[in-house]
């Protein structure tokens, strides 16, 4: 059934635990995350980006919204890192249960003017509103330390910014980053420390893949109640098309076993599957 972000992200921190966000771009996507949910019997939360958004429009939220409903363990559908207004405001009204007004690249008042506009949204449709406060560096060459630092979420302002927004939940950057990094970057436990004892929402934790098991439990441990996962199990399909590709050709033969569209797509759905369900297990599982 479809689910409302905050109930979900809620009941997992007074568990102790995470729910865990996979990023969709498909119909075959989102039926490897919910099935795997389903297996496990724990809830999930689906996630469009903005170039998804773009790609996919209008027919894509809808069939996300209705593959949630449809779903025999409760799904929440969210718009992930979004700085236009209008797309907030438009895939609420399509039925997504949650968005992150990402301002983080802006300055803190245009942040937190974006933030409030998009609870005063969300306000009217039960939605709930993530904001970030701080941005994820990329680990590439040239970012000096220094920088890694200024761009790391500020206690202070972290509690001065949930208390000016009213947003309900809070991405943090603490050295996690976007995209699979063959090393696990360092996270500072230490800061997500001070920024949970200033922020009374529940956090998230943005970019997971390549994070390992214990670095996303420890910030669990510390106040995080919602992990973000995209690259490693889009690598997952991705890698299962590409090996496909290798066996049978540019021209496989549609009439034999084994080589028609949806003996594909099984086969990608299975290998997402497997990673959606180990980081749902790393997330932490409730009792059902
Ligand atoms: P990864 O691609 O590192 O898993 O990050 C996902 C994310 O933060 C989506 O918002
Ligand atoms: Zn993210
Ligand atoms: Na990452």
């Amino acid at each position: 059934m479809l689910a409302n972000t905050l109930e979900l992200v809620s009941a997992a921190r007074r568990c102790g635990i995470a729910v865990a966000a996979f990023n969709t771009y498909s119909l075959e996507l989102t039926q490897a995350i919910v099935q795997a949910a389903e297996q496990l019997n724990q809830p999930v939360i689906l996630q469009l980006g903005v170039a998804s958004m773009k790609a996919g429009g209008e027919p894509l939220v809808k069939a996300t919204v209705i593959a949630a409903q449809r779903a025999s363990i409760p799904v929440a559908v969210h718009l992930d890192h979004c700085a236009e207004r209008g797309m907030i405001e438009q895939c609420l009204a399509w039925g997504c249960s949650s968005a992150l007004a990402d301002g983080s690249h802006l300055s803190f008042a245009e942040n937190v003017s974006l933030a409030r506009d998009a609870v005063r949204m969300a306000t009217a449709h039960q939605a709930t509103i993530e904001a970030e406060l701080g941005y994820l560096a990329g680990m590439e060459d040239g970012v000096t330390v220094e920088a890694l630092r200024a761009s790391l979420t500020d206690p202070e302002q972290a509690g001065e910014f949930v208390a000016a927004t009213g947003v309900s939940m809070l991405a943090v950057a603490i050295g996690n980053v976007h995209g699979y990094t063959p090393q696990p970057p360092p996270l500072d436990f230490d800061l997500l420390a001070r920024i949970a004892a200033r922020v009374d929402v529940p956090l998230t934790l943005h970019g997971a893949s390549g994070l390992g098991k214990e670095s996303i439990q420890r910030a669990i441990a510390l106040g995080v109640a919602k992990i973000n996962v995209n690259t490693e199990v889009r690598t997952a399909f991705l890698s299962a098309i590409a090996a496909w590709g290798q066996r049978f050709g540019p021209t496989p033969d549609l009439r034999k076993k084994g080589q028609d569209w949806f003996d594909l797509m099984r086969e990608a759905i299975a290998a997402a599957q497997v990673v959606v369900a180990e980081h749902i297990r790393t997330a932490g599982m409730l009792e059902t």
